[in-house]
């Protein structure tokens, strides 16, 4: 296949005319169809930065496997965070359609010049976590993803079918601990309201800033990329969540929570947005760690990337050896 390349830098009025008909018509854009360089570079941009969500996410749940307090709960958290490497190789493998090489990216990650989730930047410190995680940090995912599967680019789109349906397990494997929690001594409950008090407001602020202050959604939005705004999704995550909050007897950590009657939303306090833009300018609790571990990861893995060169290398003069031959 031929990766989408930019033919020049300039879209030519016509073509992005007949391409925003087609977004327009509910048509799906492929690798190999014409796409304005700006889309193509928004794409780029946004599944890069989800890719790298995906890979940074397993380490604040990766800290808690051997310390998992049944087999089952291992099992499945060993299992949730291998699930989350995949989606990061599903979406890096997106990015490859659009004419980038996944290395130039993880690269960026490495040199700290790219961007991935804010929420990844929080420690975890009790297995309560593991659970708030499951819930509502998947929970918030499935929301924002299963809009992107309506996506008007097809690769990433196809992605987040699939990656949606493993979130899903994410997600109640993370709720069944919270209630188990609940459920469990007053100790146990503590943890869990604790967890879910850290949480909550980090989890409201993965959607991204307010619309009013979001550069890039307009133009998502006309292309069909994203088909709900950050505020929009964020509104429904808050309706789905209080509510299974209350199912478990948690209470979310917001006094100014109030369900609005003409609405029929929850509505919220306000979020710290100071905070957010800290966690993204790279100064939240777990920046400096995050990246460690992964530039760690990567060192330790550089005798694979050998290993496998050299087997390809190995494999390819056999090849050309039977085909002389
Ligand atoms: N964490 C870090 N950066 C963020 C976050 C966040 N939670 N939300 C917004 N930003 C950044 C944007 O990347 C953008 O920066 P950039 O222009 O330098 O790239 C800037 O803040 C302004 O935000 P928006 O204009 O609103 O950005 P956008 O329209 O791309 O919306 C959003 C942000 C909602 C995260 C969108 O990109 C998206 O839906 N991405 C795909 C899903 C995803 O990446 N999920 C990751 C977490 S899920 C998981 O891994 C389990």
């Amino acid at each position: 296949m031929t990766p989408n390349k930019p033919e020049t830098n300039v879209d030519d009025p016509a073509r992005v005319a007949a391409f925003e008909a087609r977004i327009a018509a509910g048509e799906t854009i492929e690798p190999k169809d014409w796409m304005p360089e700006r889309y193509r570079r928004q794409l780029v941009r946004m599944m890069s930065q989800h890719a790298h969500s995906e890979v940074v996410g397993m380490l604040p749940e990766g800290n808690w496997i051997t310390r998992a307090p049944t087999l089952r709960r291992k099992m499945s958290l060993l299992a949730k965070v291998q699930d989350e490497a995949g989606h990061g190789l599903y979406i890096y493998c997106g990015t490859e359609t659009l004419g980038v090489d996944r290395h130039e990216l993880i690269q960026q990650l490495l040199n700290g010049t790219a961007k991935y989730s804010s929420i990844f930047n929080y420690p975890t410190l009790s297995w309560a976590d593991i659970g708030a995680i499951g819930w509502l940090v998947d929970g918030a995912a499935i929301v924002n993803q299963t809009m992107l599967a309506k996506a008007s680019y097809g690769p990433y789109a196809r992605a987040m079918v699939r990656i949606c349906k493993e979130e899903n397990f994410h997600k109640r494997q993370g709720f069944e601990i919270m209630a188990t929690l609940s459920a469990g001594t007053p100790a146990q409950k503590r943890m869990a309201q604790d967890a879910l008090d850290r949480w909550w407001w980090p989890s409201l602020m993965m959607f991204g800033p307010h619309d009013t202050d979001s550069p890039n959604s307009d133009e998502l939005l006309r292309w069909g990329v994203k088909r709900k705004s950050n505020d929009e999704l964020r509104q429904r995550f808050i309706n789905l969540t209080v509510a299974q909050a209350k199912a478990i007897d948690l209470t979310i950590p917001d006094p100014q929570l109030r369900f609005d009657e003409a609405s029929q939303n929850w509505l919220i306090g306000p979020i710290d947005w100071d905070e957010f833009w800290r966690v993204v300018r790279g100064n939240g609790p777990c920046n400096q760690e995050r990246l460690a571990a992964r530039r760690q990861a990567h060192d330790d893995g550089e005798w694979v990337r050998i290993a496998a060169a050299a087997y390809a290398a190995k494999q390819a003069r056999a090849e050309s050896t039977s085909e002389a031959a």
